[in-house]
């Protein structure tokens, strides 16, 4: 079964009980648990990971990108957190592997801090989401399938 990367990066693990007034107290496993039933109706098979560490991002977002390049994935749904607005690594990552990645982040971060409206990696996405809490994830999902490309 082909599969979709879910993938979140640094402080996503506290999902539910960090900044709740502006994460919402929804869980990483609520996550989780959306993009499952998002998934399977797409018939794709989600793999979940999360990771405090760029080097490990980095490696997971090549391995994925082997993957895709074989056709066995579609693509990731990525959430790299504070890394959105640091890392040329997982920038030159997702381009250097070609993997088609929808960028979501829960809170709107262009009505945020003025540091939070850069990212390095919306160059490299094919798309964003940002904004709509939780919800994003299986909307990502969708927008994976919809532009999927032979
Ligand atoms: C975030 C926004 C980032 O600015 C922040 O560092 C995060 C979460 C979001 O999902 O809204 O960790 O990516």
């Amino acid at each position: 079964m082909t599969t979709v990367l879910i993938l979140n990066g640094p402080n996503l693990n506290l999902l539910g009980t960090r900044r709740p007034e502006v994460y919402g107290t929804a869980t990483l496993a609520d996550v989780e648990r959306l993009c499952q039933r998002e998934a399977r109706e797409a018939g794709l098979e989600p793999v979940f990971r999360q990771s405090n560490h760029e080097g490990q991002l980095v490696d997971w977002i090549q391995e994925a990108g082997i993957q895709a390049a074989a056709g066995d994935c579609l693509g990731a749904v990525f959430n790299p957190g504070a890394f959105t607005h640091t890392s040329v690594a997982l920038h030159d990552a997702i381009e250097g592997v070609r993997l088609p990645v929808i960028e979501v982040h829960i809170s709107n971060v262009l009505g945020r801090e003025e540091f939070r409206h850069h990212s390095w990696i919306s160059p490299v996405a094919r798309g964003t989401i940002i904004g709509l809490g939780i919800h994003g994830y299986p909307l990502c999902i969708r927008a994976l399938t919809m532009t999927a490309r032979a």
